[in-house]
């Protein structure tokens, strides 16, 4: 008799269905899996074996053929063990097999039949959901992230036995119901905690209202890290579907304890592989870029990172997710994220930054190599470049402190509605996302205005690329000041950023 359990794979993200059948027959006993599984797949026929026998159940002396279909998709990791099993005890008769049709079923087994967490639970949630199952049987460990999704049973299971008892109808399992969301912000830090630094702190709150990426130029100490560290603090809370979206990768990648509520703050190291920071590997997995999708990517000592890495950064940049391909296929993970780069002027970093104590040590061709390490392309992408002199430790204790983050989490979250009315007819929703076309469309500037900033082009022979720069952050602060038209205003504030005019 072949028995056929629901279960589910990763792609991606994203689950899709697979099942599993069990065939017992008469022969020599043993157990094959077939339909491309990989070692650990194989490793779940002992597994399974011995947590049914220690269950306190039969293992049947027959010759067991497993069939993952369909065969041509790839399965790993060990969701498969609750699945198997089931099926070899259905083969038996010990489970019927009436409520099968209704459930996906995944778990890991301990040898003891003790339920251990899987990949990508959230996922297979979803896909129950989209397929009109009655739920999903997981492990307890994974109810929470499941719960996210409403309209399905969501059912726990600690054990193989309570399995068994809830497939025969014996016991019943309440199941989780849906999380409600509580997006209390409980951030530790605040940027009220940075004395000073207004025009770095505005600039922060411009990228952070209009989507743009940021590049931090000073000298070690001067608050760069710091800085980056609140970024998240001053953006709105996630929307239900970021936190789906964003707990879906972790889950995936098998990095998940909690549904995930603040928006992720991810700081790699400049030695990170092109992998780690991308995604891939033998079995794909998401990179750094995914795990900061709806939140910050920051670089540190940006002209360290390996060239390919930031180069590597622009299609994300570009398409807001990225795809990773192989010959089996390519896979699409999500990518949107603000990018937060942060650099010292030279290698020694105080070229243009010498306060009296600290001197440049270094040759103008140490500064210009240094420099160059960054490609134009990359910088092209980051609308604003800001410097960032270090307050003095006398000086510090004395300065006032700045806002609070709520209040400038207040003027940010305004901005983003302006723009999301905007651009709610387009596939994108920040002001930073614009191209050529669509600046030419939204961005309306008064007649002063324009004046303005054609002079500036003439003064400061501005590029075709810096002075559509300047349009797209005008617009972010008119979005902050609430107003449909670029006025002189807005036009002199983005100019303030001098460092943006000098990076045509
Ligand atoms: N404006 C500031 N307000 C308060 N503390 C500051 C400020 N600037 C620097 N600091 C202090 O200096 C430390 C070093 O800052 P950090 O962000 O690590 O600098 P960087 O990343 O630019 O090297 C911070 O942890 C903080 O204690
Ligand atoms: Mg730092």
């Amino acid at each position: 008799m072949v028995s056929n359990v629901k279960s589910y794979t990763l792609i991606g993200v994203n689950a899709v269905e697979v099942l599993v059948q069990v065939d017992a027959s008469r022969g020599m006993p043993g157990t094959i899996v077939v339909g491309l599984p990989d070692s650990a797949v194989k490793e779940s026929r002992e597994r399974v074996k011995a947590a049914i026998v220690n269950s306190g159940y039969p293992f049947p002396a027959k010759k067991i053929v497993i069939n993952l279909a369909p065969a041509d998709v790839k399965k790993e990791g060990t969701i498969y063990d609750l699945p198997i099993s089931i099926g070899i005890l259905v083969a038996q008769n010990i489970v019927s097999g009436k409520r099968l049709n209704e459930y996906l079923i995944a778990g890991e087994l301990g040898l003891k039949g003790e339920i251990r967490k899987v990949k990508g639970a959230l996922a297979a949630a979803i896909l129950a959901k989209q397929k009109d199952y009655r739920g999903i049987i997981l492990p307890a460990e994974n109810a929470e992230e499941a719960s996210l999704i409403s309209g399905i049973e969501i059912i726990p299971i600690k054990h193989l036995s309570e399995a068994v008892a809830f497939l025969n109808g014996d016991i019943q399992i309440e199941p989780i119901t849906k999380n409600l969301i509580e997006n209390n912000f409980s951030f530790t830090i605040d940027m009220s905690d940075i004395a000073g630094q207004y025009h770095a702190k505005r600039a922060v709150e411009i990228a952070a209202a209009g989507g743009h990426n940021i590049l931090f130029v000073g000298p070690p100490g001067s608050g760069k890290t710091m800085l980056s560290r609140r970024i998240p603090t001053i953006l709105p809370p996630m929307t239900e579907k970021e936190i789906i979206e964003t707990t879906q990768i972790y889950s995936a990648a098998g990095m998940l304890n909690g549904i995930i509520t603040e928006r992720p703050y991810r700081a790699p190291h400049h030695t990170v592989s092109d992998v780690a920071l991308i995604g891939g590997g033998s079995s794909i997995k998401p990179g750094e870029v995914s795990l900061a999708h709806n939140g910050v990517l920051f670089l540190d000592e940006f002209p360290e990172f390996k060239r390919s890495a930031l180069e590597a950064l622009r299609q994300p940049i570009e398409d807001g997710e990225v795809t990773i391909s192989r010959i089996s296929g390519s896979v699409t993970f999500p990518a949107k994220f603000m990018l937060v780069a942060a650099m010292n002027p030279c290698p020694c970093g105080f070229y243009g930054f010498e306060d009296g104590v600290h001197y440049c040590t270094c040759s103008p061709a140490q500064v210009k190599r240094y420099r160059s390490k960054v490609s134009g392309p990359i910088l092209d992408r980051i609308d604003i470049h800001v410097s960032l002199p270090a307050v003095k430790p006398e000086e510090l204790a004395k300065m006032e402190k700045g806002e609070s983050s709520e209040k400038i989490r207040k003027r940010v979250t305004k901005a983003h509605e302006r723009q999301k009315e905007r651009f709610k007819k387009l596939s994108f929703s920040f002001n930073g996302k614009m191209d050529s076309k669509a600046i030419k469309k939204f961005c309306k500037l008064t007649e002063q205005a324009e004046e303005i900033l054609n002079r500036a082009v003439k003064t400061y022979a501005l590029s075709a690329r810096a002075y559509n720069r300047i349009l797209k952050l005008s617009l972010t602060i008119a979005d902050l000041d609430g107003s449909d038209v670029i006025q002189p205003k807005h036009i002199i504030e983005t100019l303030g950023f001098r460092e943006n005019i000098s990076t045509n």
